[in-house]
């Protein structure tokens, strides 16, 4: 009774004991011999359960013999070995109790064959009880506690940073405005500015594009610490890559430098994929079947060998002598778009890559200025098949030269808390934001963002 089918496949239970099993029908077929064979599903692993019910129960003719995918089901009997291929242990069944009948199983949209991910996605209520979506649902929780688990370990802090928010953390302007009054009275001083010091619900307020800026304040107080949260970017990418939700860990360290953060980054990327190999094998086997030949080799390469570190400046030298046609012709100082990123880590490096030390002007005002004025001390990870998986970067600890990057005074105003944290017992100190979705995507290869979270939202989607 109290036994998932996971545990029970791996042995919680003696073979010859009685176990009671709830969930859902995958299939049902019928054999010549007068037996039903059910594989049922709960959730726990990838693997479905096989139930043979005999003729001899009571309902077989009247129930039994109508199941079908989808209907939910208790099955009670005893756990045997199985002569079948394909599982080692199966039920044969001393009663089937229908909990949940399909009645019109013409209309169940999921019904057996197989479905694009596209046509999943506008069944996102019933899409977890198909075979992938369960496979992602298991990896992303696992990846989730052992984000967790290594942060914990390892003597960090979670702090929970707040969701609505009056600043624009990354000065990118996609902001889901927080409305709760008349947007055309906000209340202004006397320069006719937007008061900043009034509470949320006299000024304007938006969902967080991260908690970076408040974790800092935690970070120079606890050392170690880490956000690990929804964020929200009104930005109107319809790409694989992107969603308007999306959860973000965020780790912030002190008396650290780019160096650190980028090993730390290297090691934390690691654990998460060695932990998913070991303890999610059997859905990995599934994405390695059905999704990508090569995620698994790929995954076991990048937990061997030490990332790549590179600098912009060479990055862009690389590019230029590449040889390929890109769709935007490269520069010093430019933006990388998602093809120069793909590039670098799929053709050049064949692996991860750590892109330091980008131009000043095409990153957030916070980052730390370098010695040679140009740059300052970002640091992208890269990956093949998503390109940017990680963004971070060494903070400006020194209060002068924050002043100067400001975009304009109002923000430098509006952040003065945050300037006070250079004012009162400053340290060097680093972090970056690693994109949970993408992660997901990474590790299982799945294509499309929009699968690797259970309700997505973006530009076109459905709002379930
Ligand atoms: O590079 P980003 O914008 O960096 C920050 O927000 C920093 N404040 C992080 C920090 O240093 N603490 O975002 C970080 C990561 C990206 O590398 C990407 O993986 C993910 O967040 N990301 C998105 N994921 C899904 N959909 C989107 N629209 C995303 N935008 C960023
Ligand atoms: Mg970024």
């Amino acid at each position: 009774n109290k036994f998932s089918i996971a545990e029970i496949v791996k042995g919680a239970v003696a073979l010859g004991e009685e176990v009671v099993i709830k969930g859902w029908v995958r299939t049902r077929r019928t054999s010549k011999a007068g037996i039903s064979f059910v594989a049922l599903h709960d959730g726990s692993c990838f693997d479905p359960i096989q139930i043979v019910v005999p003729e001899a129960l009571e309902n077989y003719e009247s129930e039994v013999m109508h199941l079908g995918a989808g209907c939910s089901i208790i099955a009670t009997g005893t756990l045997v070995a199985s002569e079948g291929q394909g599982q080692s242990v199966e039920v044969q069944a001393t009663a089937l109790e229908v909990v949940g009948m399909v009645d019109e199983p013409e209309t169940y949209p999921i019904a057996k064959k197989r479905h694009t991910f596209e046509f999943l996605r506008t069944q996102a209520h019933l899409r977890p009880r198909t075979n992938a979506i369960g496979a992602v649902t298991r990896v992303r929780n696992t990846l989730a506690n052992t984000i967790h688990n290594y942060f914990y370990k390892n003597g960090y802090h979670w702090v929970n940073t707040p969701i609505i928010t009056s600043s624009d953390a990354e000065g990118a302007g996609e902001l889901f405005r927080v409305s709760t009054l008349d947007m055309a009275n906000l209340p202004r001083n006397d320069q006719g500015k937007v008061d900043y010091a009034k509470d949320f619900f006299g000024g304007e307020s938006f969902l967080t594009v991260s908690g970076q800026l408040n974790v800092e304040a935690y970070c120079l107080a606890m050392s170690k610490v880490y956000t690990f949260g929804p964020t929200f970017r009104a930005e109107n990418s319809n790409t694989s890559r992107h969603l308007a939700e999306f959860w973000m860990v965020e780790p912030e360290i002190a008396f650290a430098n780019l160096e650190d953060d980028a090993a730390l980054a290297e090691d934390f990327l690691k654990h998460c994929i060695r932990t998913v190999l070991e303890e999610r094998a059997d859905d990995m086997a599934f994405f390695q079947q059905r999704v990508d030949k090569e995620v698994i080799n790929r995954l076991t390469n990048v937990v061997d060998s030490a990332f790549v570190h590179m600098d912009y400046t060479d990055a862009i030298d690389i590019l230029q002598k590449s040889g390929q046609t890109f769709e935007f012709p490269v520069e010093w100082g430019m933006d990388l778009a998602s093809e120069h990123e793909r590039f670098l880590s799929e053709q050049h490096v064949k692996g991860p890559v750590v892109l330091k030390n980008y131009p000043k002007d095409i990153k957030a005002f916070y980052m730390r200025m370098n010695d040679d004025e140009k740059t300052v001390a970002a640091m992208d990870v890269l990956v093949p098949g998503i390109g940017e998986i990680i963004g971070g970067s060494q903070r400006e600890e020194r209060l002068d030269r924050l002043d100067a990057r400001f975009p304009d005074q109002e923000t430098a105003d509006h952040l003065w808390w945050y300037r006070d944290l250079r004012r009162y017992g400053t340290v060097p100190h680093a972090g970056f934001g690693l994109g949970f979705e993408r992660l997901i995507n990474y590790v299982t290869g799945m294509e499309n963002i929009r699968d690797v979270i259970p309700f997505p939202r973006s530009p076109g989607s459905a709002l379930f």
